[in-house]
């Protein structure tokens, strides 16, 4: 079939197959372009399928030639109706690392639930007995919790007073201000259990339990810290205690994984284009002014060189260089004086009339089809493409 991006309000119902192939061909060619890390190499990536999991997931493999086993929550395809990005991404990444002669297994379901957890135990008891690393890299809205089966949602609030701002509708490249209301009732805590750090401690209590990590393992999540203009609805906010939550979690794991004598960190990494942050007010505002800095500074990264740069300085190139709450930093090029100082200069002239030439409203608008699949340089679009592409591991 020919496959058009369809969007609405903030999601992209389709998915191009040969786009999600090409950008993780793009991806796997920045790792070998940059050279072997001495790394893990049998490693578990939990929210493997897309983003910064997807980006460990390929620097594991072919920056250490790891075997990687990825769980994911994606849509296969039906007849005539494309999958979701996350399974193209997989079906792409294992079929090039088998190409490769790496091990790649990936289980497609519920990571928050029991069934996915054992699932996955079984899995690296049969084929790798232990993993080394093991990355945290879930974003979800909701989650079913598996002792009670309740139903919890996460929401994106400011604490305690209406926060109002700029915003910025990407697909027209209207600006507006926009005011959200703050949290009530449970939405902090609803929050904190979806996105904080309960459920990660248990995938690392269920692979300890089990003796699965093996001796020196170490265990990574991902946390975003942001400017100032987002703190009331990002950090400051439900989003942000759900981030604290993690954080704090990284030193009880730790002290779990001493037996072993592993640890357990947390990466605040950069803010992209991904679905998650797509829809959060205020913030793709942030990422296009960002964006037009950084490209103009040469620093811009996306999650590729954010990873290859996690793996190769931080965590396995001796220097993890933690900020004073025992966090590894790589947003560390985003949140750099020069660059926060001239966002916040634009922010105040920011209008619909300028954005498209202050900001990076187009890199914006390209990388959020680029997830999809779309517009992605030397895809033709025009090509009948096989939607009902599979992945190998999964029967
Ligand atoms: P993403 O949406 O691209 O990826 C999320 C992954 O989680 C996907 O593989 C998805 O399939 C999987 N997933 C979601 N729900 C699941 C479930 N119930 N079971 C199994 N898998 C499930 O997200 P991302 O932007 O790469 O974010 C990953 C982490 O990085 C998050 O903790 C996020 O807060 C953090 N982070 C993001 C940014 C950013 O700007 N996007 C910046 C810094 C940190
Ligand atoms: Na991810």
């Amino acid at each position: 079939m020919i496959i058009e991006p369809r969007t609405r309000g903030f999601i992209c119902l389709t998915s191009h197959p040969t786009g999600c192939e090409q950008n993780v061909i793009n991806q796997i060619e920045y790792i070998k372009s940059k050279g072997k890390i001495d790394g893990a190499k049998k490693v578990l990536v939990i929210g493997a399928s897309t983003g910064f999991g997807l980006a460990s997931r390929i620097t594991s493999a072919f920056g250490s030639d790891a075997a990687t086993i990825g769980v994911f929550f994606d849509k296969p395809a039906t007849e005539g109706r494309p999958g979701s990005p996350g399974y193209y991404n997989t079906a792409a990444f294992e079929k090039h690392a088998h190409q490769a002669g790496l091990y790649a297994k990936s289980i497609n379901g519920d990571a928050f639930s029991n069934e996915i957890k054992e699932e996955v135990v079984n899995l690296i008891k049969e084929d790798l007995g232990q993993v080394d690393l093991v990355i945290y890299s879930l974003a979800s809205p909701v989650r079913k919790h598996p002792n009670t089966g309740k139903r919890f949602k996460s929401v994106l609030k400011p604490i305690g007073e209406v926060f109002t701002n700029k915003t910025v509708d990407f697909h027209t490249g209207k600006v507006s201000e926009i005011s959200i209301n703050p949290a009530e009732g449970e939405d902090v805590e609803n929050t904190v259990t979806v996105m904080g750090g309960e459920d990660w401690k248990m995938w690392m209590d269920a692979l300890s339990k089990e003796n699965l990590l093996a001796e020196g393992a170490t265990t990574v999540a991902y946390s975003y810290i942001g400017p100032e203009v987002t703190k009331p609805v990002y950090r400051n906010g439900t989003i942000g205690a759900a981030k604290d939550h993690l954080e704090a979690t990284a030193f009880t794991i730790a002290e779990d994984l001493k037996a072993i004598n592993g640890n357990a960190y947390v990466s605040v990494n950069k803010a992209l284009v991904t679905q998650a942050s797509s829809a959060i007010p205020v913030i793709p505002l942030y990422i296009s002014l960002l964006f037009k800095i950084m490209k103009e500074n040469g620093t811009h990264e996306g999650c590729i060189e954010q990873i290859q740069r996690l793996y190769s300085e931080r965590l396995f190139g001796g220097d993890l260089d933690l900020d004073e709450k025992g966090r590894i930093r790589i947003d560390d090029l985003e949140m750099k004086e020069e660059v926060q100082a001239a966002i916040a200069e634009l922010w105040k002239d920011a209008t619909s009339e300028n954005l498209a030439e202050i900001g990076d409203l187009k890199g914006y608008s390209d990388e959020f089809f680029n997830l999809f699949g779309f517009k992605v340089d030397g895809v033709d679009y025009d090509a009948d493409v096989n939607e009902m592409v599979q992945i190998p591991s999964i029967k």
